[in-house]
């Protein structure tokens, strides 16, 4: 799909990769990018190209108020996500904790899709990019039910890609390692420029792509799955 003359919608587009993503779509000629947030208030309302609009995606009422309010959009991304360090496997808030992330990263992706589907198709050419992790296919301990929730949007990304075709929606997922984000905040990592990964990710949207891979890791990662040494057995010395 051509990003220039679109109209997105991009979830959590506060701060971080959602904000770098409106950005990148302006840059790149977007005729309109809303920005659906928690809180209205948290938008900057100085540029009238970016329009704020309630949504939270955990809640399928805010999503249907949303896909009825914003019913000229082309391409959908899905970026809201949350993320909970957890200590350990064994830790007793385990179930707990990945209920709340599953509720944004997973099933927050599926509200968005169903209601938002009907519309793309409505409008043609349209498109979905749902933004996932190299945790994807690397779970670390301390992130398993981030990884989780990951992993099961991964797979909701492929089912949505062959039966969303039908429906003239093509389908993106978004693989990245850590970026310099709230979410990354303290912590010394090697990460990338969320404005960077946005671009590289509407590129590969743009040239037919379906997978967006977006930083040298998340590649790795990636190439090892069928290589008899995959990352997710703990064997990239990079990660580790
Ligand atoms: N940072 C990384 O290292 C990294 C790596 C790989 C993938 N990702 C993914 O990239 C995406 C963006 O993350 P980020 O790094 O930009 O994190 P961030 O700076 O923490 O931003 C998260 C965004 O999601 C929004 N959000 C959270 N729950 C929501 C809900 N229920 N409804 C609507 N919006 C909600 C937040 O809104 P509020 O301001 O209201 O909280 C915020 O705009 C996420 O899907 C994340 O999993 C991040």
């Amino acid at each position: 799909m051509n990003t220039r003359h679109s109209v997105a919608l991009v979830t959590g587009a506060n701060r971080g990769l959602g904000l770098a993503f409106a950005h990148e779509l302006l840059a790149r000629g977007a005729t309109k990018v809303y920005a659906g947030v928690r809180d209205i208030g948290s938008i900057d309302a100085s540029n009238p190209a970016i329009v704020p609009v309630q949504l939270d995606v955990t809640n399928a009422m805010s999503v249907a108020a949303a896909a009825a309010r914003c019913a000229d959009i082309t391409l959908l991304i899905n970026n809201a996500g949350i993320a909970r360090v957890l200590p350990s496997l064994l830790d007793p808030d385990w179930i707990g904790s990945s209920q709340e992330i599953m509720e944004t990263n997973f099933y927050g992706i599926v509200r968005t899709t169903q209601a938002f589907a009907p519309v793309l198709s409505a409008n043609g050419n349209g498109a979905i990019v749902n933004v996932l992790s190299d945790t994807t296919w690397f779970a670390r301990p301390m992130l398993s039910a981030y990884a989780a929730s990951k992993s099961a949007a991964w797979s909701f990304t492929n089912a949505s890609r062959i039966e969303l075709r039908e429906h003239g929606i093509h389908v993106l997922g978004m693989h990245v390692g850590f970026l310099d984000t709230d979410m990354t905040k303290g912590y010394e990592l090697k990460k990338t420029n969320p404005r960077e990964a946005a671009s590289y990710t509407l590129g590969e949207l743009e040239r037919g792509a379906h997978e967006a891979l977006v930083d040298e890791n998340t590649r790795q990662v990636q190439g090892s799955l069928s290589s008899g040494n995959a990352a997710y057995y703990l064997n990239v010395p990079a990660l580790a």
